[in-house]
């Protein structure tokens, strides 16, 4: 289910002084499974060289000289027709006029004209020559024609101005071609709502009541989802973790504000799966100023929270959309007993039943071992695996329940 596999990346570097990011782009996409065809204008040879790309991509990167004396005459055809997608990254002013207008005076420029593939533009130039009319209106035309565009990124430019111009960073880009990959996969068209992380709950304006959800298995099954062409709603405590590219992210605190947030986003959703460790008891009133320590301060009252997957089967009636919904026991003794409880007394369609007594699973760590459990009996093991192998598990099975 890797997206990048048997996928052909063209990607096209122009002459910007950013170019050198682009061998950092290769490389991610080249670890990622893709094949990468890396082409380079004459201007890009004047900042970087062909071979700084081929041990990164593992085969001969492209130069403008290949047009005439190349392995055949139509290698730009090759290039073209065989593109998944194209990224031009960097992309200069001189380029996109080229793109806009349909010049074919370079191998890339030919490369392009010949394909058929989402093209993605990474605009890097100074501050000034991307305001100018005439690269606005040469976006504009490439926009129209239906190119995708990331950036430029505002900051130090080399000439050294600050302003709009700078290229987009390649873990950027990277997200973004992911992202164009996935449309068409077989999610597409559904909006899955995940939650993900540990809410916190306040004792005064700094204490809290937290747990140890890092929310890696969360944001993995987000990735997951977003990866098989869905729309994804994302509702997440605070994590550490980046937010994955192209999800609709909904910050939340509070079991409380996670609920309020589920509750108005879930009528658009086909799926729930609520991985998000939620707490079961908040204290019955946050103090509005902190607590001295001077007046001793040694008891917390607390109240349980509403749970929100309760919530939702009594709303699901109403919910004509949303066809599965799936949640997490988070289990250190009797797992599937403990889990079965679970799925049946919270009207799931299954459970992933999380064994958090060993230490190599869980909460935290990148692996995670667990037992999908079904509302029809049927049980899955899933042994020790990554936290984003366990996702695309996870969300090949959703697959079925949709
Ligand atoms: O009952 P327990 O907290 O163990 O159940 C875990 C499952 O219930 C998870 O899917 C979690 O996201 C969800 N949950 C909830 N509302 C709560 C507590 C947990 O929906 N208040």
């Amino acid at each position: 289910m890797n997206l990048f596999e048997n996928k052909s990346i063209l990607l096209g570097i122009t002459g910007s002084i950013a170019a050198y990011k682009a061998a950092d782009l290769a490389s991610r996409l080249k670890k990622s499974g893709a094949k990468v065809n890396a082409v380079l204008t004459p201007g890009a040879e004047k900042f970087i060289s062909p071979l700084t790309f081929q041990p990164v991509i593992g085969s001969k990167a492209y130069v403008d000289n290949d047009l005439w004396i190349g392995e055949t005459h139509v290698t730009h055809i090759g290039l073209g027709h065989n593109a998944d997608l194209a990224v031009i990254a960097p992309a200069s002013a001189d380029f996109m006029a080229k793109l806009a207008y349909g010049f074919g005076d370079s191998l890339l420029a030919v490369s392009i004209l010949a394909s058929h593939c989402p093209l993605l533009l990474a605009p890097a130039m100074d501050g000034d020559m991307y305001d100018h009319a005439a690269t606005q209106a040469n976006v504009a035309i490439l926009k129209e024609r239906g190119a995708h565009f990331i950036g430029p990124a505002s900051g130090h430019l080399a000439s050294g101005l600050t302003g709009v111009g700078r290229m987009s960073e390649p873990a950027e880009i990277f997200n973004n071609i992911r992202c164009l990959l996935s449309r068409d996969g077989k999610l597409r068209g559904k909006r899955i709502l995940v939650t993900a992380g540990g809410t916190r709950e306040a004792i005064d304006p700094v204490r809290m009541i937290t747990n140890r959800s890092s929310g890696k298995q969360g944001y993995a099954i987000a990735q997951a989802a977003l990866d098989a062409g869905a729309d994804v709603t994302l509702i997440s405590a605070p994590t550490a973790l980046d937010v994955p590219f192209g999800c609709q992210y909904i910050p939340v605190e509070s079991a409380a504000d996670m609920l309020n947030a589920v509750v108005a986003h879930l009528p658009e959703c086909d799926g729930l799966i609520m991985c998000a460790a939620v707490a079961d008891f908040h204290p019955l009133a946050a103090a509005e100023h902190k607590i001295k320590k001077d007046g001793g301060f040694n008891q917390i009252s607390l109240e349980p929270t509403q749970d929100i997957l309760a919530e939702v089967a009594v709303m699901r009636p109403s919910l004509s959309k949303l066809k599965a919904v799936i949640g997490f026991a988070a289990e250190s003794q009797d797992l599937r007993q403990n889990a079965k409880g679970k799925l049946d007394k919270k009207k799931l369609d299954m459970i992933v039943a999380n064994d958090i007594s060993a230490k190599d699973s869980g909460f935290a760590v990148d692996q995670n071992r667990a037992v999908f459990l079904y509302a029809d009996g049927r049980e899955k093991e899933i042994p020790l695996m990554g936290k984003d192998q366990l996702a695309e598990a996870l969300i090949t099975d959703l697959l079925q329940l949709l």
